[in-house]
């Protein structure tokens, strides 16, 4: 199992399907073949696996999700595996789609051997981000912001442009490019036109680009630069941030990079969408009243949200903190 999770980890993070790694072993306990899911609409890792072999009959599938038991674009990996002839099923934890979920009872029901839960809690945490976001039938939302020490994201003038240096804004392009969406307000449209790419070192874009998203009631400038991103343009019209993240849902987007400003990502925490921090912090003092996060709704310390920080980083001369909000608080 532990092989199949490093296979798993090959697989894209983006898209709308998780990342599976199969192995095939025979009799002996020796890996016979591997496979892994390369994202939507490619062969699932079980498939992957077995399309390596002549002939599959009696052998063990190690699968770190189980089996799917549904036809998407590819079909149900309980039928390839039983039509295969494999013998039993190991997996570690159970499928929560609702239309794919089954494999097991499906497998059990052909007369194939099923043993499910096996490193259970290790495949789990890696999966953490794709199955909340299946459970709760909306993405994974991260809340992103650069700050200067003092928690203020701009200037008296507006400007915010750069609080941060060069390694820090590298990061925030990786993390982008790991997302789905990118979520923005449109006062950041309208101060900033940012064009939202996910850009590497030398300014080219990154292999997968995350689709914009604009959340708001004005209507996106006719050249504002993010009409020009190549993954296209959602302009939701919207402030209704539960109904915006139901419908990215059903697009398949699973994680969501909020890059601010102040006003929806404060009404994304004070409603209790946020599920994620990712706070880079700059060495810079600005004073003032133009704060990374407005008003929450909270009236005394006692209701403050609590956070966990899950990690830091520094980044040339700033820091990035992770953080994730502690379950009831
Ligand atoms: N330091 C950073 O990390 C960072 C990041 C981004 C922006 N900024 C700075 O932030 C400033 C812009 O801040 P901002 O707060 O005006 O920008 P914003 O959050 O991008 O946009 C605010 C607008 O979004 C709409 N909106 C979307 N969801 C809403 C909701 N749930 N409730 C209320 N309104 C909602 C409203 O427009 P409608 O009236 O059209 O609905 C609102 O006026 C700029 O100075 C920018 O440079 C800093």
């Amino acid at each position: 199992m532990r092989r199949a999770l490093e296979l798993a980890a090959r697989g894209p993070l983006t898209g709308g399907n998780p990342q599976v790694g199969c192995v095939l072993l025979d009799a002996g306990g020796a890996v016979v073949a591997e496979g892994w899911h390369r994202g939507a609409g490619t062969a699932h890792a079980e498939v992957d696996a077995l399309s390596r072999l002549e002939d599959a009959r009696g052998l063990t599938a190690v699968v770190t999700l189980e089996p799917c038991n549904h036809t998407g674009r590819t079909g149900p990996c309980s039928e390839a595996l039983i039509a295969a002839g494999v013998a039993r099923v190991v997996y570690a934890v159970s499928d929560p789609g609702h239309e794919s979920a089954g494999g097991a009872a499906r497998l059990r029901e052909a007369g194939v051997e099923v043993i499910g839960g096996v490193l259970a809690d290790e495949v789990r945490a890696f999966l953490h981000v794709w199955l909340t976001a299946v459970a709760r039938h909306r993405p994974w939302v991260t809340v992103k912001w650069a700050s200067t020490l003092d928690g203020r994201a701009a200037a008296a003038d507006g400007t915010s442009q750069w609080i941060t240096g060069t390694a820090a804004r590298q990061r925030v392009h990786e993390q982008r490019a790991a997302s789905d969406a990118i979520l923005v307000g449109i006062g950041t449209v309208l101060a900033d036109d940012p064009a939202l790419t996910a850009r590497g070192d030398g300014g080219e874009l990154l292999a997968h680009q995350p689709i914009p998203v604009v959340v708001g009631e004005r209507g996106v400038p006719a050249t504002a630069a993010v009409r020009a991103h190549p993954a296209g343009l959602i302009e939701t019209g919207s402030r209704d941030l539960e109904a915006i993240l139901r419908e990215l849902d059903a697009r398949g987007i699973r994680r969501v990079y909020v890059e601010g400003g102040p006003t929806l990502a404060s009404a994304l925490i004070a409603a209790g969408l946020a599920d994620e921090y990712a706070v880079y912090l700059a060495p810079v003092l600005l004073g003032g009243d133009r704060l990374a996060v407005g008003d929450l709704g909270i009236p005394t310390i006692a209701d403050a949200r609590r956070l966990r920080i899950t990690s830091i980083e520094q980044l040339g001369d700033d820091l990035l903190v992770t953080a994730r909000p502690i379950q009831g608080s």
